[in-house]
């Protein structure tokens, strides 16, 4: 049998155009729409790639869009100074600071720095903290977790009493997604289980998962003998493993594969993300989201 595909190249169109309609009526109604900001330090080749389809993204959805591009050498000083300005600024409702950052900034007191009813990355302690607590405290969930919560949800996939397994602790993903998997609620009330470097028998709890997440930068690292049949299987890793020329532009591009082997997994499997074109392209959508909840928040319609 073949699993389904989840792909969320597909569920982005449906959010964004979702999200586009909420913007104009909210422009309509209140002569406003979201702001939101990217700051990038330096030109590394990635972070370029990733702020500027951020920012192609926000201009889709309608929204007020900044770029601010800054030498590598900027002073965390300055940097601090930059951010205090978008904290004041009333056009600006969500900031992003592209990680990472260069070695002599100190990425923690930086992201520390962002007023956290603008932290629409959601990785200021607040916003950790509020995740924690669940429910209505939340205001914005990371937006890789958020994407891959919504991703089962529009899978239809049953989380209430699912037993979820999530592969790898990171604070940008694994401990985020599994928070939010336990929490009462919509796409949550699960039976959540994190393993990581230290578990000792990683087969031994893939093989239970009824949703099988897995975010551990390892290629093909989850087997399929590893998966229980039938089970959803949500691939975050997203490694290079070589260069390929690119049929479409003629430029290099990078091989990408997922944590898992995909296409073992997807006879065994019930539902899957494929890597590229899964969870990937569900992150920039969340940014979206959190930057329109942010505006909605401020306004008081939520
Ligand atoms: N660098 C890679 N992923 C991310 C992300 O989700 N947010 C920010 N700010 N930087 C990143």
């Amino acid at each position: 049998m073949s699993a389904k595909l989840i792909l969320g190249t597909e569920i982005r169109e449906e959010i964004l155009e979702e999200i586009t309609a909420e913007v104009s009526q909210i422009k309509a109604k209140y002569g406003k729409v979201p702001g939101l900001v990217t700051i990038l330090v330096g030109e590394n080749p990635a972070s370029i790639s990733y702020v500027t389809l951020k920012i192609q993204t926000a201009h889709r959805v309608g929204f007020h869009e900044v770029q601010d591009s800054q030498p590598i050498d900027i002073s965390e000083e300055d940097l601090l100074a930059l951010i205090a300005k978008y904290n004041k600024d009333d056009s600006i409702n969500g900031i992003l600071v592209q990680l990472p950052l260069p070695k002599h900034i100190d990425e923690k007191k930086v992201l520390n720095a962002i007023d956290p009813d603008k932290d629409v990355d959601g990785f200021h302690p607040v916003n950790v903290g509020r995740l924690m607590i669940g429910g209505d405290e939340v205001k914005f969930p990371p937006c890789t977790p958020a994407g891959i919560q919504e991703m089962i949800i529009r899978a239809g996939v049953k989380t209430s009493g699912a037993e979820v397994v999530v592969v790898g602790r990171s604070n940008i993903v694994g401990k985020p997604i599994a928070n939010m998997m336990l929490q009462k609620g919509k796409g949550a009330n699960a039976t959540v289980t994190i393993v990581h470097t230290g578990t000792k028998d990683l087969a031994f709890h893939c093989k239970r998962a009824d949703i099988l997440i897995v975010a551990a930068g390892v290629p093909d690292l989850v087997k399929p003998e590893w998966i229980k049949p039938g089970a959803c299987v949500i691939d975050v890793g997203v490694n290079r493993v070589g260069e390929k020329i690119s049929e479409k532009t003629g430029k290099k591009i990078a091989i990408l594969k997922g944590d898992v082997d995909f296409e073992a997994a997807k006879e065994i499997a019930g539902s899957i993300t494929p890597v590229p074109g899964g969870v990937g392209p569900m992150t920039i959508t969340m940014l979206m989201l959190n930057t329109l909840k942010s505006l909605k928040f401020k306004l008081g319609i939520n």
